[in-house]
């Protein structure tokens, strides 16, 4: 695996490979887990250059807080992405991604809503760092996770509109044995908060089998959550994504800020424990 921390080294490093190879792309933020290692495994089946990109985007942050406190662990990242069979890891400084001077964004309008009126600017930070990944690296796929389903909104959105000649591929929730959806920000809850956490998955579960009996999701949901200590919500929506209706949840569990969401379906078992893809998919982040 090559380890690039400039946009040069990383273009020249596939300038061999275009245009025959098929270039798969797994943008994320690091302190990599199994739901990042389940897109770089997709990633790895689907492509013959695979290219992960480390970035914690300030730009999608509106609480400084949360930038500066967001886990980094950069060792621990580049061998999983080596394990994972990573050709190419991107791992650009800030000043590497917005130089000084920087003054260019790229802004979907046209969003579910959801995020935008607790997270305002976010997505324009996330819009801005794909279109300028996607440019860099030029891949054939994108690997995305449903975890994020509206940043995959967003994320098609722009790709259709700008005309960007690439794939978008959707990789489903990867959970904890427990239930609850793999994340970075995981590790800042304490063992009472993780515990709290617990009833997403709950919710989840409540509001999609409520669904199937007719019954309004969002309500039940809600419900469960209210009952919940240390939990404070942000929303509990439905909204439609990919033609999929979806019931989605942003909570607070003290200071961690967690999103969620389950397709609405007939079927039962939508927030399903997974089997774990690599051998981190037990761990509580
Ligand atoms: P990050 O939160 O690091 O996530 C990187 C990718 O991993 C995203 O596509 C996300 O949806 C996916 N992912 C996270 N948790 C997952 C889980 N439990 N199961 C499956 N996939 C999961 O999302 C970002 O970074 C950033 O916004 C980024 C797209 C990199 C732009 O900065």
């Amino acid at each position: 695996m090559n380890l690039h921390r400039t946009i040069g080294g990383l273009r020249s490093a596939l300038v061999p490979h275009r245009p025959s190879a098929r270039i798969g792309l797994v943008p994320t933020m690091g302190a990599l887990h199994a739901g990042h290692v389940a897109l770089l495994d997709a990633a790895r089946s689907a492509s013959d250059r695979v290219v992960a990109s480390i970035f914690v985007n300030p730009t999608q942050f509106g609480n400084q807080d949360d930038l500066a406190s967001y886990p980094r662990t950069e060792a621990q990242d580049c061998e999983l992405a080596a394990a994972a069979g990573v050709d190419e890891l991107f791992i650009p400084s800030r000043e590497e991604m917005y130089p000084a001077g920087f003054a260019t964004w790229v802004d979907v309008e046209q969003t579910a809503g959801l995020e935008d009126a607790f997270r305002p600017g976010h997505f324009r930070g996330v819009a801005t760092v794909c279109v300028k990944l996607f440019t860099i690296v030029q891949p054939t796929i994108a690997f995305f996770g449903q975890k994020d389903a509206q940043q995959v909104a967003v994320v098609r959105q722009l790709v259709r509109d700008l005309d960007l000649p690439l794939t978008i591929r959707v990789i489903p929730t990867v959970r904890d044995s427990d239930g609850l959806a793999l994340s970075s920000r995981n590790v800042r809850l304490s063992p009472a908060e993780r515990q709290h956490a617990l009833a997403i998955p709950r919710a989840l579960d409540a509001g999609c089998s409520a669904h199937r009996d007719g019954r309004d999701p969002v309500a039940e949901a809600r419900r469960t959550l209210e009952g919940t200590p240390g939990v404070e919500i942000e929303y509990v929506a439905t909204a439609s994504f990919d033609g999929q209706p979806t019931l989605a949840i942003a909570v607070r569990v003290g200071a961690t800020r967690l999103i969620d969401n389950a397709p609405l379906t007939a079927a039962p078992d939508a927030t399903r424990v997974r089997e774990q893809p690599s051998p981190l998919g037990h761990r509580d982040n």
